[in-house]
């Protein structure tokens, strides 16, 4: 697929609590096709201090408006400067960037996001049900606050909800919802979110022989496959998660689960 680097104009910065927020990024130019999965390298421009890109997913894209919204969490300097953007500031993008999930040969899943992991998983939601594969939204966080977008994914399928302090839906991990009991219904899990978290998804999907897809956060620089500082372990050898992922079939990765 072809990629852009091209300057966005902020449209909106909704500020969804202290710690998350939303941009809506529109152009004057058709915005490019782009995929669930896929993420934008953005350049923060309004802090000398941040040297290279941060890779942020595509939280979704409303062709109708021309508008990309990426959801983000604020955890260090980078993504809180982004913060700041105003409506008519300018955000430059190199997108879109990576591989996308597998929908082909289903017609029945769940998807499951802990805390900002549920990033990708919006996009993902909408193209499944434009396809009318029945869609399961497993969504989890410690808190309230880490419960996002729920409403939205409400249009799309059924919403189960875990929190570590039980402030929302069932009290635990995410991974001990009571929806989990009948993952062997459903014909892929995908998920993403932290590490430990995918892990143990991972091993219930094997366990249960249930295809599963993971989306990595590996730390990233270049985003194009040219610094190396991103690879993963896969059956195949080292593979860059910006150029070759960041969507992986769990058979794929040497994971100890
Ligand atoms: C493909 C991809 C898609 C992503 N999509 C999103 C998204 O949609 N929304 C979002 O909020 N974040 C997303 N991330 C994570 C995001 O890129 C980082 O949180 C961001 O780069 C941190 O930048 P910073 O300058 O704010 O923090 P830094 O100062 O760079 O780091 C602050 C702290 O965050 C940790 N950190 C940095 N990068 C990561 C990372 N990739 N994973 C876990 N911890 C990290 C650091 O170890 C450090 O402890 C994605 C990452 C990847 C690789
Ligand atoms: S981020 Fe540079 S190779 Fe992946």
């Amino acid at each position: 697929m072809k990629k852009y680097i091209n300057d966005l104009t902020v449209c909106s910065n909704r500020q969804l609590s202290d710690d998350y927020f939303i941009l809506g990024l529109t152009s004057s130019d058709v915005l490019p096709e782009m995929l669930p999965g896929q993420f934008a390298e953005i350049k923060v421009d309004n802090n000398p201090n941040v040297f290279l890109r941060r890779p942020i997913s595509i939280h979704d894209v409303d062709y109708t408006n021309n508008v990309l919204y990426v959801l983000v969490k604020i955890v260090g300097q980078g993504t809180q400067s982004l913060s700041t953007l105003k409506v008519n500031d300018t955000v430059n993008l190199v997108y879109p960037l990576g591989n996308t999930f597998n929908m082909d040969g289903v017609t029945n899943v769940i998807l499951a996001g802990g805390g900002c992991g549920i990033a990708p998983m919006l996009y993902l939601a909408r193209h499944l049900h434009q396809k009318k594969i029945k869609t399961t939204i497993l969504l989890g966080g410690r808190t309230t606050i880490d419960i996002l977008e729920s409403e939205e994914f409400k249009k799309y399928g059924d919403v189960f909800v875990s929190t570590d302090d039980g402030s929302m839906g069932e009290k635990g991990f995410i991974t001990n919802n009571s929806i989990m009991k009948q993952l062997s219904s459903f014909q892929r899990l995908y998920c993403c979110g932290p590490l430990p978290m995918m892990k143990v998804f991972a091993a219930i999907a094997k366990q249960q022989q249930v295809d599963c897809e993971v989306s990595l956060e590996n730390t990233m620089a270049c985003g194009i496959g040219a610094c190396l500082c991103c690879v993963t372990e896969t059956d195949k050898g080292n593979k860059c998660v910006c150029t070759e992922g960041p969507v992986f079939n769990i058979n794929q990765l040497k994971w100890q689960i």
